[in-house]
């Protein structure tokens, strides 16, 4: 006899996680948006610091670290929490708000892990497509809202299609969401937005206590590996949901460490966010040049639809050949399409060679 799991553990979609990881250094790692640059030496030194004290455990309420980004956004300590990645927080609201007969509203193709969250809970997931240049249609989204709608997610800019709308369509939208609903603006992606200022959208936590921006430290931050993730709430009652569903120690101290000493050095922020957006110009302008137009991004990555003579599959395999990995559509809910990371320059080079001698 086998052991008899839960219902729920058969409904659980798999998360499309990307290769690489025991692949050689030189390989060109463009499959999850990460940075390709490290952590600025002061941050690794905190990181080594904290860690001499591995043998005690580490505060179970992250003040020191909620503290900084209080500092940081000007949003009381008591409206943050923080988690083990965004990602962590984004499970822990699923929990904390959804159950059978509740629905959930979010765009379609979004980041891979909002499905997760109707099937761990039993709750509807109402998957409303995005506009035909790749953008949340946020109209239709509000149309889907009803009585039964618990939490809505709007991902901007939008992981897979690097699209970002501005502050006063989200604005709009946000004033829309009635206040006994949550609304999570995933913001992974935010520092790499030109539209508006990254910190804009704090603002709106005054005026809606239903608002939860959710940001992380793996991306411009470049510490996806210590795996640190916040969300500044319009409420603290958020914040107490979330911590009651998670167990005791969410965020570890190394990682807290790292994070608080990383918040401190805006300059290294800026810098790869600078290279970045030097990446995606040149990087974007290479696929015009093969003939190919990238959705508009305002993230570190971008997504694009194959030429139709082209099999996305043989594509990703023929890349991986030549030592470059990338995310096919056809996992992130878009069959035809690649997700590219934007990397070093080198890097950027090598994948529009390899994409070149591919078509
Ligand atoms: C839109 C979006 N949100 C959240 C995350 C989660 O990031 P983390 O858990 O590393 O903070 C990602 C990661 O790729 C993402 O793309």
């Amino acid at each position: 006899m086998a052991i008899e799991f839960s219902s729920r553990v058969g409904r659980l979609p798999d998360y499309p996680v990307a290769g690489g990881y025991s692949l050689p250094d030189d390989v060109a790692m463009l499959a999850s948006n990460e940075s390709p640059w490290p952590p600025a030496p002061q941050v690794l030194e905190a990181a080594a610091k904290a860690a001499a004290h591995a043998n005690r455990y580490p505060d179970p309420s992250n003040a020191a670290l909620r503290e900084a980004l209080s500092r940081r956004y000007g949003v009381p300590a008591n409206r943050i929490a923080v988690g083990n990645g965004s990602v962590d927080l984004l499970m822990a609201a699923g929990e904390a708000l959804l159950e059978p007969g509740a629905e959930l509203v979010y765009a379609w193709p979004a980041f891979s892990v909002y499905p997760h969250l109707p099937a761990a809970s039993g709750a509807t997931a109402i998957e409303v497509p995005l506009t035909a240049d790749h953008k949340h249609d946020l109209d239709a989204m509000a149309a889907e809202i009803t009585v039964a709608t618990r939490l809505v997610i709007v991902c901007n800019p939008n992981n897979p299609t690097s699209t970002a709308l501005p502050l006063d369509e989200i604005t709009a939208f946000v004033e829309k969401v009635p206040p006994d609903v949550c609304l999570i603006l995933d913001e992974a992606y935010i520092e790499f937005n030109l539209l508006d200022d990254p910190d804009a959208s704090v603002d709106l936590l005054e005026r809606h206590p239903n608002l939860v921006l959710l940001r992380t430290f793996s991306k411009a931050y470049g510490l996806a590996a210590l795996r640190v993730g916040y969300a500044l709430c319009g409420t603290e009652s958020f914040v107490k949901a979330v911590h009651a569903v998670r167990q005791p120690f969410v965020v570890n101290a190394v990682a807290s460490a790292a994070a608080i000493e990383a918040l401190k050095h805006t300059d290294a922020v800026a810098d790869r966010v600078e290279k970045t957006i030097v990446g995606r110009v040149e990087l974007d302008e290479g696929l015009r040049a093969l003939g190919i137009e990238p959705a508009e991004s305002q993230a570190n990555f971008c997504w694009f639809d194959l030429p139709e003579s082209a099999d996305e599959g043989e594509v990703v395999a023929g890349l991986s050949e030549r030592g470059v990995l990338v995310r096919a559509g056809r996992a992130l809910g878009r069959e035809g399409a690649l997700r590219v990371t934007y990397g070093t320059s080198a890097q950027n080079e090598r994948f529009l060679a390899a994409l070149g001698e591919l078509l």
